[in-house]
This record gives C-alpha cells, sequence and structure tokens, in this order.
C-alpha cells in the first residue's frame, strides 16, 4: 500500500515539475531569480569585503592616535633616563564594550624597552595597519616612531600599540549587515518589478491561448493581430492563415459532399422511375428494356460510388503511405488486356509500348487506378476506329507513363479545371461523373509526381506522368 501511494505521489510530483518546466511565465521566472541569486551572492561578498576594509580603517586610525598620545607623553627626565606616564585616554578610546584588550610598548632606538609588554611584534611599516598575534590571540597594531627631546641626538623612539580584534569584528558585521540589507532590499524590488512585468508582458499570449480556446468549433475568422505584442504578431499571422486554409478545405468538403448527393440523386431518382415502369410494364419486350435501362442506371451509381471510394481513398493522408516497388509497365500491361475487349468492341486500336521494367515507389492499388481512369477516359472519348496508346518510358531517374489517343482532346483553356472534383467538359455525351482526372492528380500528388496534359501528335489529348523512379 504504502510503495502504491509513494509511487502515485511521485507520478503527481513529476506531472506538476512537468508542468512547471513546460510553463513559460515560470521559466522566465526561474531565469530572473536565478540571476537575482547570482547577484546577491556577489554582493554579500562585495559588501563583506568593503566592510573589511572600512573596519581595519577605523582601527588603525584609533591605534595611530594612541600611539601619538603615548609618544607625545614620552619624555627625558633631569636624570636622563627616558620615563613615560601613559595617558589613561590613550587606552580607554579602544573601550568599545567588546572587552577588547590592549598591548603597548615604548621601544628607544637603541632597542631598550621604556615601558609596556615586553616580546611584542613589530609592524615593518611605520604607521600602518598590520595583523599579528599576541599571546595567543589575534590583533590589529600600529608603530609610531616619534622623536623625543633630550634623548642623545634627539633620537627617536619607538610605540607600539596593539588591540584584539573583537570590536573590529562587530564593527565589520554591523557595517556589513546594513550593507548587505540596504542591498537585498534593492534586489528583491528589482526581482518584484521583473515579475509584475512579466506577468504583464505574457497577459496578452495568455488572452491569445484563451481567444483561440474559448472559440466555437465552427469559428474560424481571424483574429485580431493588435492583440499581442509586435513580436508576437507573425505567430497570429500564422494562425489566421492556418484557418483561412483550414476554412477554404471546410468549404471544398461541404461542396464535394453536396455535388456527390446531386450526382448520387438523379440516377437514383432514374432507378426508382424505371423500377416502377418495369413493373407496370405488361409487355415482355417493354418490360425487358425498361429494366435495361434500369441496368445501366445501377451500374452508373455503382461506378460513381467506386469512384468516390477511390477518390476518398487516393486522398493525401486518407491512407498510410505503402512504399511498395511496383512495376509500372506491369500494371499497364494486365490495365490494357483487361481492357482490350472493350476496344475491340469500339474498334479502337490499343497499344502498348513500354520499357521494361520501370520501377516506382508508391501505392499498387492507387497507381493502378490512375492508370485505369487514364485507359478508361482515352477509350470512352476517342471515337470508334481511333487509337489509343499507352509508353512507359525511364529517364534519368524519372519515370515517364504517357497515355495517348486521338480523340477529340481537351480545349487548352480547359486543361487545368479537368482535375477538378465532377467538372466534366459541356456537351460530353459520355456518361460519367467527372471524378477520374481528379483522382489521378491525387495519385500522382501523394507519389511526389507530376502530370501534364497536352495535344497528341494525332491531335487528340496525351496525358503525362512524371513520377520519381525507384
Ligand atoms: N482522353 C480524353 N479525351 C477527351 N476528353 C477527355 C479525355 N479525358 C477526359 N476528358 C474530359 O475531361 C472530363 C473530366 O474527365 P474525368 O475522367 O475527370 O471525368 P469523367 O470521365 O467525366 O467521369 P469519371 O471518370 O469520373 O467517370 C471529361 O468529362 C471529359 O470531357
Ligand atoms: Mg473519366
Amino acid at each position: 500500500m504504502r510503495t502504491e501511494d509513494t509511487a502515485i505521489r511521485r507520478g503527481k510530483m513529476s506531472r506538476v515539475f512537468h508542468r512547471l518546466r513546460e510553463s513559460l511565465q515560470i521559466q522566465l521566472l526561474a531565469w530572473v531569480l536565478l540571476t537575482l541569486f547570482g547577484a546577491i551572492c556577489i554582493n554579500l561578498y562585495l559588501s563583506f569585503r568593503s566592510a573589511d576594509i572600512t573596519a581595519d580603517l577605523v582601527t588603525d586610525h584609533t591605534l595611530l592616535a594612541s600611539a601619538r598620545v603615548i609618544a607625545e607623553a614620552v619624555h627625558v627626565d633631569a636624570g636622563g633616563t627616558v620615563a613615560v606616564d601613559i595617558p589613561p585616554a590613550a587606552l580607554e578610546m579602544f573601550d568599545t564594550g567588546y572587552g577588547d584588550r590592549v598591548f603597548y610598548q615604548v621601544v628607544t632606538a637603541w632597542g631598550s624597552l621604556v615601558t609596556g609588554f615586553p616580546g611584542m611584534p613589530q609592524p615593518k611599516i611605520e604607521q600602518t595597519g598590520e595583523d599579528g598575534n599576541f599571546r595567543g590571540d589575534p590583533v590589529r597594531m600600529v608603530m609610531l616612531n616619534h622623536p623625543v627631546v633630550g634623548l642623545p641626538n634627539d633620537g627617536d623612539i619607538s610605540v607600539t600599540v596593539a588591540v584584539t580584534r573583537n570590536g573590529q569584528h562587530a564593527m565589520r558585521r554591523s557595517l556589513w549587515l546594513s550593507d548587505f540589507t540596504k542591498q537585498l532590499v534593492l534586489v528583491l524590488l528589482a526581482g518584484l518589478v521583473t515579475i509584475i512585468g512579466l506577468q504583464r508582458g505574457l497577459a496578452p499570449v495568455l488572452r491569445l491561448r484563451d481567444a483561440v480556446r474559448d472559440r466555437g468549433r465552427d469559428r474560424l475568422d481571424p483574429l485580431r493581430p493588435d492583440m499581442v505584442q509586435s513580436e508576437l504578431r507573425p505567430l497570429v499571422h500564422a494562425l489566421n492563415d492556418h484557418m483561412e486554409r483550414v476554412q477554404n478545405q471546410m468549404a471544398a468538403q461541404r461542396r464535394f459532399v453536396s455535388n456527390a448527393a446531386h450526382q448520387l440523386r438523379t440516377p437514383l431518382a432514374l432507378i426508382s422511375t424505371q423500377a416502377s415502369v418495369a413493373a407496370r410494364e405488361a409487355d415482355s419486350g417493354r418490360r425487358d428494356e425498361a429494366l435495361q435501362a434500369l441496368r445501366g442506371s445501377t451500374r452508373q451509381v455503382t461506378r460513381l460510388a467506386s469512384q468516390l471510394l477511390t477518390l476518398s481513398r487516393a486522398e493525401h493522408g486518407a491512407r498510410r503511405p505503402r512504399n511498395d516497388r511496383i512495376d509500372l509497365s506491369a500494371i499497364a500491361r494486365q490495365i490494357l488486356e483487361s481492357h482490350a475487349e472493350e476496344a475491340l468492341r469500339r474498334n479502337l486500336d490499343l497499344g502498348l509500348e513500354a520499357e521494361e521494367p520501370v520501377f516506382v515507389e508508391g501505392d499498387g492499388t492507387m497507381l493502378r487506378e490512375m492508370l485505369v481512369n487514364l485507359v478508361d477516359n482515352a477509350l470512352r472519348y476517342t471515337q470508334s476506329g481511333g487509337t489509343v496508346t499507352a509508353s512507359i518510358s525511364k529517364q534519368d531517374d524519372v519515370a515517364i507513363l504517357a497515355v495517348e489517343d486521338n480523340g477529340p482532346g481537351i480545349p487548352e483553356a480547359e486543361r487545368g479545371q479537368v482535375f477538378e472534383r465532377f467538372y466534366r467538359i459541356m456537351g460530353t455525351e459520355q456518361e460519367g461523373s467527372g471524378l477520374g482526372l481528379a483522382i489521378v492528380r491525387e495519385v500522382v500528388d501523394s507519389a511526389g509526381g507530376s502530370v501534364e496534359l497536352d495535344e497528341a501528335a494525332g491531335g487528340g489529348l496525351r496525358v503525362t506522368i512524371r513520377l520519381p523512379a525507384a
């Protein structure tokens, strides 16, 4: 039980962390806080150094003042001996309440101790504070040379004063604390302002998110680019472009469905009428005629339905892309063979000129549908006695498939439009629904190829398809 609980809790935690990591606001905030933390650390060090230097300076001044007071009190008495009465003020100036001990020493130029603590360390440079150790305690000390009247050649005495460091450290601490507190307040203020700035800066992004999220399912009108800052406007433009594309696509889908329904309704109504006529007809010859017509209409609907199905399968993204290695020549041969009977019936010369083999990569079923539609068109729209030739060749890395006939062809102005769904050329007597070339284009597009219509040598139509050879 407990391990399960822990696992669940861990899962929840990791989700929370994941969400935190994903949040732009938190990422920016983390960077700001990291910078501020770095600034605080540097601050901590710099203000400590500065407090240390200041405390040293103040202590050194006091030490020097004390040494000067002691030196002033040194005199040579009537007997010619060097004497000194240490003025209490010289030592009282260190009485800061931190229990510091003061040491002093007065020494003549020839090295004899006049007064003070024997064995004290001597600073190397005069009038400059130096750290040292005396009687087991760290001390700060200063040395001063001072001329005394009455000494041989008015010689110098040297006064050294040292003090333990409690007061100095206390001073350093209080200087540092006050300095650091001030800087900390500044840094925190800067952090606060940054957080407010971040929130205000990100507010338009959140507004944009809400605007997109709270839209109705069908609302695709453009978003206002001025709702966000200039840097984010390209994103809004991209969103608007995308919504426009979706809108166009939805309109195309609606058109397609309504066209398909229309196309289906006409032959279905016809079927219903023909069925009623056949049912009512007493004369068996007439009834056979009506049934024949009924079968024709049924074929038409069936073909339309299968064209619709093929088109929906051929549509980009409708199927998992397949990369079979297909021999175009072999497919063409099979298709032409299956259309041979029809060609013979209509007295058409159906021929194949194919290099063997010509491989392409793609969906075999769809490539077959493409070729069926081209051959079907050529046979259907070419008058009897005409010629239909399919040719397959390979040039460098391109497989070229051409179907050409000597039928009526397609006027140049309409060559772009015939690829549209349900588009048929006015006056075409043959049955059909205008989906064949739309299927061809979808298949060619998904196979990464190109399709081109132009006039064949014999005056009919030539369809040329180029596909990447495998
Ligand atoms: N080989 C051709 N010669 C002359 N016209 C053609 C040829 N192929 C197509 N067309 C014209 O282009 C139009 C569109 O052809 P498409 O194959 O897309 O539709 P369809 O043949 O009318 O119907 P479907 O193929 O769906 O049964 C046809 O209506 C026809 O007028
Ligand atoms: Mg067709």
